[in-house]
């Protein structure tokens, strides 16, 4: 048979969190090697473990969970987001604006194929969560990479925005607090980017899944609680505040003019309706976990295991000669830059590879999250004290040695 092809649709699609250097770290296990994972925010293998509450309330509700559910999601959980938007001051949301999915990923992807033609734009930050960019080609649109500046403390440049809005722009993604950089925006630039949606007549589409991991008494704004006049889309989970990734639990909320967007509405309700419903167990989890006890604030306060892993990785790794970093207010992420006189890489992907091979620390390349520049990196700061110190020890070594050769 000739070579069976994949679709062109993916040629836009990066998935390195989960790519050939995660191959590349299986084969090395298999050869008996241990590796330090700090590539991927999955919670659960470092020990953060699903608060008991939850699943018992799931255990609980098996017997009830075998039919499919509405397809947009069974009642409690609805009812309990839509509470959580109340809470969050955002207006006007009824239980027919909730969408649940199996994790916020599939509603990102069932979003953005309603609402895009073949060719139009959806701008999109830089660097990103590349499940982003992909959903985005995948619809047949064309993903446009917007700025956020190092040196603003990686905020978006509201000046990059309004450059690449074209007659084809739908909308603007916005992942705050954002992955892979752990910034968390400020209100006015909020606004700012609100305004940007209104003039244009955009969908703001907006990715808060760490709303509630933050450091430092930092405040989280949801956006759809600013941007009432303008048509919104908001994604969460239970996955990283609740530490339950694997029970893919997620929902969607429309809020704004809905009576402006009637007809993509309609998209959403058709593919809602085509996928059947989500993961009832994890549908099940999500009343429990809103109106539970938030143990999430217990791991992020300060002595919490969450912020003193934070203040640990940050500390090491910009002691590092020629590495500097923002320091993440939010989520579990950092996005380190290494010099590039001292550092120089023609390859970050190869880079990131031979740190693998030698250190036997993974970690994934800044072009992993469409940032071109060869010279970033992103770090999990997941696992305990004792195996981040030595992972980012082994870092140092390497690039000790990087330099000592190449600089
Ligand atoms: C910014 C961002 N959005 C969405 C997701 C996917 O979340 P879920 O597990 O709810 O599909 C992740 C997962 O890491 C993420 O970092």
């Amino acid at each position: 048979m000739k070579q069976l092809k994949k679709s062109a649709k993916l040629a836009n699609v990066l998935y390195d969190v989960r790519g050939p250097i995660v191959d590349a770290a299986r084969q090395m296990e298999e050869d008996g090697q241990k590796i330090i994972k700090l590539n991927i925010g999955n919670m659960a293998p470092f020990g953060f473990d699903a608060p008991e509450e939850i699943q018992q309330d799931m255990i609980r509700n098996l017997p009830d969970s075998a039919g499919y559910s509405d397809s947009k999601g069974i009642f409690a959980a609805r009812k309990a987001v839509m509470h959580y938007t109340q809470q969050q001051g955002i207006e006007g949301v009824t239980l027919d604006d909730i969408y649940l999915g199996n994790g916020a990923s599939e509603l990102i992807v069932m979003a953005t194929n309603a609402l895009l033609d073949d060719g139009d734009e959806l701008l999109v930050p830089m660097p990103d969560y590349p499940l982003w960019t992909a959903a985005v080609s995948l619809s047949g649109g064309k993903p446009v990479h917007y700025l956020c500046e190092e040196d603003k403390g990686w905020l978006p440049s509201l000046a990059d925005i309004r450059a690449k809005i074209t007659p084809r722009t739908r909308g603007i993604v916005v992942i705050n607090p954002n992955n892979p950089t752990g910034v968390l925006y400020p209100d006015d630039l909020l606004r700012g980017m609100v305004a940007i949606a209104r003039e244009h007549n955009l969908v703001l589409l907006v990715d808060e899944v760490y709303d509630k991991v933050l450091y430092d008494d930092a405040k989280h704004t949801a956006m759809a609680s600013l941007s009432t006049d303008v048509l919104t889309i908001t994604f969460n989970s239970l996955s990283k505040a609740y530490r339950s990734c694997g029970y893919r639990a997620g929902w969607m909320i429309v809020s704004g003019p809905k009576g402006d967007a009637t007809d993509y509405i309609e998209g959403l309700n058709m593919l809602a309706n085509l996928k059947l419903g989500s993961n009832v167990p994890g549908q099940w989890a999500i009343q429990t976990a809103l109106g539970g006890y938030q143990s999430i604030k217990d791991l992020v306060k300060p002595g919490g295991r969450l912020r003193r892993q934070r203040d640990l990785a940050y500390e090491l790794i910009t002691a590092i000669p020629g590495v500097s970093c923002v320091k993440p207010e939010a989520a579990l992420y950092m996005f380190p830059k290494l010099d590039p006189v001292m550092y120089p890489i023609a390859d970050d992907r190869e880079f990131f590879m031979q740190v693998l091979r030698e250190t036997r620390v993974m970690l994934v390349q800044g072009s992993g999250f469409n940032f071109p520049d060869n010279q970033h990196f992103r770090i999990v700061f997941l696992p305990h004290e004792e195996d981040l110190r030595e992972a980012i020890n082994r870092i140092a070594k390497f690039l000790e040695r990087y330099r000592a050769r190449f600089a």
